[in-house]
């Protein structure tokens, strides 16, 4: 069974390792270190089988408007439902904390991910021009919360 909880320092290895396979780049370490030890309004969970951990999603939790910074499931453990669960979770903290929107932004060429979030809820609303280092336009997601 697949469990949900919040990102301590010994997950960030894990973190950083698989942002670095999956994305090519990571948040780095030392940030990863600050957002979980200082940061306040930063909400990071860690999706486990077992002790085996499978997901991330990094978020920042500010009022009224919240944000997805990233999210992952690693490659062996996708099509399951895990970041469905991930993301769920952070709905959920959302929706019993007045928050009213939740946006991210997404790479225009990451369909799967747009497709995920679509089966979520969430809107493509705008694009944001070169928004990445390649000159990538990103797509403006959001999600409206009761
Ligand atoms: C996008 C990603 C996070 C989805 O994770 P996952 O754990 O496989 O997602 P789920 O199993 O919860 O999928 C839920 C739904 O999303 C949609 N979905 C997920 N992956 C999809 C894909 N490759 N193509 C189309 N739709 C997809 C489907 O509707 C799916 O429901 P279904 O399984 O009933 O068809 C995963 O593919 C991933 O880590 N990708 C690389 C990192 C990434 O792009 N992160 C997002 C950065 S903004």
């Amino acid at each position: 069974m697949i469990k949900i909880r919040k990102m301590g320092m010994s997950d960030v290895q894990f973190v950083y390792m698989q942002e670095i396979k999956i994305f090519g780049k990571s948040l780095g370490k030392k940030t990863l270190y600050n957002e979980v030890l200082y940061n306040d309004l930063a909400y990071y969970l860690i999706a486990l089988d077992g002790n085996k951990r499978v997901g991330y999603i990094g978020s920042w939790l500010t009022i009224p408007n919240a944000e997805i910074l990233n999210l992952f499931t690693i490659e062996s453990y996708r099509s399951k439902g895990i970041a469905t669960k991930l993301l769920n979770s952070v709905i959920d903290y959302c929706t019993c904390n007045a928050i009213q929107n939740l946006t991210l932004e997404v790479r225009d060429s990451n369909k799967a991910a747009q497709e995920f979030y679509k089966s979520l809820g969430f809107k493509q609303v705008a694009k944001r021009k070169k928004y990445y280092s390649n000159n990538e336009d990103a797509q403006l997601m959001l999600l409206e919360l009761e």
